[in-house]
């Protein structure tokens, strides 16, 4: 099926585009009454992902209502490891909760390589859904957690500010965090692969965690097995989001993937002289702009534009849209995006 919009899959690869293409991170769910009003009619959010009919429903509305330029598959990155033998239930206003965790071998032993066939096949069909669902209108996101991010939820049991315990293994047993961080990698590679059979057309990795590791050890246990991940996915883009690698920006460059995701802490120049020319960025307006005026939004997001340039730039916010903003400051947002880059296209061409 060929798309009408690929403006992303051009931004990506970096081919020339007629304008800036415009997504957001979390844009399925959260934000919009429309979501609300689906998810309610169910047991809650893991319900509504299990349900590829409801799940692909939720996945096309940021599409019909907000205008963006990419669907974002409607799933979690904590499904990863409930397929590898962890639970996890999402706790109303609290987030999500491993009622076990790992800490010991005897844990780590009773898990398994995620069989995404038989353990995943909800988020494949609901990617062949909304597939057949969007006709081609604009390209399918799929996604997974970085390993390092699903190795902190796995050993923590839950969200945290400092993840103490996941790291308290990096020190105290190297052998098992190695050991654990490379069978999700195993099971991300599977499951990424599964994701772009049934129909993804990039993949985003979210290493939402990436901020906490000191440099050393983030290269080590978080940067070589996105390596691997983007080694082994060669049938389409790759976009790595590492919110707050300051420090791996520089060794990003070296990655096999096409996009580099930038936090709205990264100074837009810098990030591009470390990276270089050959990838493109994507980002990075702090979420909290949208929280402002109509008139500071526009500001804001030209400002960004100016910086990111015509080329190899792939329009978002610098982490995921926080639940209670408005829908109306979002569309604000992109329209920017949409018509002040294609401004600046067409003022180039004279
Ligand atoms: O981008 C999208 O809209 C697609 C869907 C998506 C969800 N989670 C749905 C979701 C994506 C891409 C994610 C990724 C995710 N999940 C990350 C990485 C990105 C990031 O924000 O850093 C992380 C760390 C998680 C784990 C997770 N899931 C947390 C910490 C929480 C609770 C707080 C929150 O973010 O809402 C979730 C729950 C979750 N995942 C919800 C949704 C729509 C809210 C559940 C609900 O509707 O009650």
């Amino acid at each position: 099926m060929k798309l009408q919009n690929d403006l992303l899959i051009r931004a990506a690869k970096g081919e020339p585009v007629e304008r800036t293409p415009v997504w957001l991170m979390r844009q399925a769910g959260r934000i919009l009454p429309e979501y609300r009003a689906v998810r309610n009619q169910l047991s809650g959010f893991i319900e509504l992902a299990k349900t590829p009919e409801r799940a692909a429903e939720v996945t096309i509305q940021p599409v019909d209502i907000l205008g963006v330029d990419a669907a974002i598959i409607f799933s979690d990155i904590l499904v990863v490891p409930e397929a590898m033998g962890l639970p996890y239930e999402m706790i109303e206003k609290k987030g999500p909760f491993f009622p076990q965790t790992i800490s010991t071998d005897a844990d780590f032993k009773k898990l398994k390589k995620a069989d995404v066939a038989s353990d995943l096949g909800y988020v494949t069909e609901a990617i062949r859904l909304v597939k057949k669902e969007l006709n081609g209108r604009v390209p399918l996101i799929g996604f997974a957690g970085a390993p390092w991010t699903i190795f902190c939820y796995m050993v923590e049991g839950h969200g945290s500010k400092t993840f103490s315990k996941a790291r308290r293994m990096l020190y105290q047993d190297p052998m098992m965090a190695d050991q654990l961080l490379q069978l999700i990698t195993d099971s991300t590679i599977d499951y990424l692969k599964a994701q772009v059979a049934a129909g993804a057309d990039i993949v985003q990795v979210f290493d939402s965690w990436a901020g906490i590791l000191p440099p050393e050890q983030y290269k080590r246990y978080s940067l070589s097995s996105i390596q691997q991940i983007c080694d082994a996915i060669t049938e389409v883009p790759v976009t790595v989001f590492a919110k707050g690698a300051f420090s791996a920006r520089q060794d990003m460059r070296h990655l096999n993937c096409e996009t580099i995701g930038l936090d709205w802490c990264m100074d837009i120049q810098n990030s591009r002289r470390l990276i270089g020319e050959n990838k493109t960025l994507q980002g990075n307006l702090d979420p909290c702009a949208l929280y402002a005026s109509d008139a500071e939004i526009e500001k804001a997001t030209q400002h960004m534009l100016d910086q990111f340039g015509q080329s190899r730039h792939i329009a978002n916010l610098g982490h995921g849209v926080y639940p209670d903003t408005k829908p109306e400051k979002v569309k604000v947002f992109i329209n920017t995006v949409k018509a002040y880059s294609a401004d600046l296209r067409a003022k180039a061409q004279v």
